[in-house]
């Protein structure tokens, strides 16, 4: 039986355009942008032609755009490269408590080699304070990094204010924008956004190629050395068919203000629905939600064992974030926003997409309180 895929934020299935665009990048058109001959200056010229693209979309410089394998690298370079950069400045960086593991670890592993890192609250919609993050900023501070949509329950940042902030106090401002980028509009120039990390395939993409932003201004060392790849900052044959296929996944994605318009109308239908259910809350904000994220916790229910019984019912979702179900804590995004262990344990995260129908959403209304009526029967609690 047709499986239906509702879990957009941990991948999304490429797009047929995107195949089609990368399909003569293996065998036909398979040169080293690098060599100088014909066949190397063909894939010059396609890379080329999609970091132009890429960089338009953020209102940024072709030569400001660097291709990394993924957004978890991309964001390693940020961080640890301007970290290493700018140590004669100071060795303060400032983040959240409700950032991906690509970015917490790398703070983590920077804390280890001297640096010091605040991880800044966040309110009960995980909200961060821009005024917070004023505060934080001290004579030493030299990177704020903040993401810009959170991948389990879709709160959106405000980054415009919090990019005028580090503007003024004169401190670089990254985003992992892994999740909104292609699905909210971002100007890094008006946002004030000095670095920002991006990956193709949560945008119908391929996996294995991500972005990084980077303010020509921005002073950054590489992490990764060799051929002086990517403005030296990412040596490495480039993966060519990659980036056209990520060019060609924010082409599709011009359309974002409908899209979004679509997929929230659906996402409301289903949280009003799930709400009905006795014991149920709605995590994160009602506002300021990106329009593809339902996150909601219901008392007196495993995660995993529903996430399983879901799956025998066709749909695909998953509890909490998909890159950190490996582990048997309780999310540190849902306990950062008040939620107890036991609760954020009990928690579904369906994330929405292009493909997503209303056949699709009205089959999940049908049968998650099914589900949970009958794990509840079975449930100690
Ligand atoms: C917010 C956020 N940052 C970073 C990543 C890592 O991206 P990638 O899978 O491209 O390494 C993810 C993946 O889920 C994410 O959601």
């Amino acid at each position: 039986m047709e499986k239906i895929y509702l879990d957009y934020s941990a991948t999304t299935p490429m797009a047929k355009e995107v195949v089609k665009a990368m399909e003569p990048y293996f065998s036909e058109k398979y040169g080293n942008p690098s060599s100088l001959h014909a066949l190397g200056k063909e894939a010059k010229d396609a890379l080329e032609k999609a970091r132009s693209s890429l960089a338009k979309s953020l209102n940024a410089k072709s030569v400001e755009i660097i291709f990394t394998g993924c957004g978890t690298e991309s964001n390693n370079l940020a961080i640890k490269g301007v970290a290493f950069a700018n140590r004669d400045k100071g060795n303060h960086i400032i983040t959240s408590n409700i950032e991906h593991p690509a970015v917490l670890n790398p703070c983590r592993w920077l804390e280890k080699q001297g640096f010091k890192v605040t991880y800044l609250d966040v309110n009960k919609e995980g909200l961060v304070n821009p005024k917070d993050v004023e505060k934080a900023i001290t004579k030493d501070t030299i990177l704020v990094t903040i993401m810009h949509v959170n991948n389990e329950i879709g709160t959106i940042q405000p980054l415009a204010e919090i990019g005028k902030i580090c503007k003024k106090k004169k401190v670089y401002f990254h985003t992992d924008a892994v999740q909104g980028f292609g699905k909210l509009p971002i100007d890094v120039k008006k946002m004030n956004i000095d670095l920002l990390s991006a990956s193709a395939h949560k945008i119908l993409g391929p996996k294995g190629v991500g972005l990084l932003y980077v303010n020509h201004n921005v002073k950054i060392e590489p992490i990764q050395h060799g051929g002086g790849h990517e403005s030296g900052l990412r040596s490495g044959t480039e993966n060519v068919a990659g980036a056209v296929g990520f060019a060609k996944a924010i082409e599709i994605a011009k359309d974002m203000k409908k899209e979004m318009e679509r997929e929230k109308k659906l996402r409301d239908k289903l949280i009003n629905s799930l709400l009905k259910i006795e014991g149920s809350r709605l995590n994160g904000s009602r506002t300021e939600r990106l329009a593809n994220n339902v996150n909601v916790s219901f008392k007196g229910v495993e995660g995993e064992a529903l996430l399983i019984r879901l799956s025998q019912e066709r749909l695909q979702v998953s509890t909490g974030s998909a890159c950190s179900s490996k582990s048997l804590e309780p999310s540190h995004v849902l306990t950062a926003i008040g939620l107890t262990p036991v609760l954020a344990h009990g928690s579904l995260r369906i994330t929405l997409g292009r493909y997503t129908t209303e056949e699709h959403i009205n089959h999940a209304i049908n049968v998650i309180p099914k589900v949970i009526n009958s794990l509840r029967k079975i449930s100690p609690f």
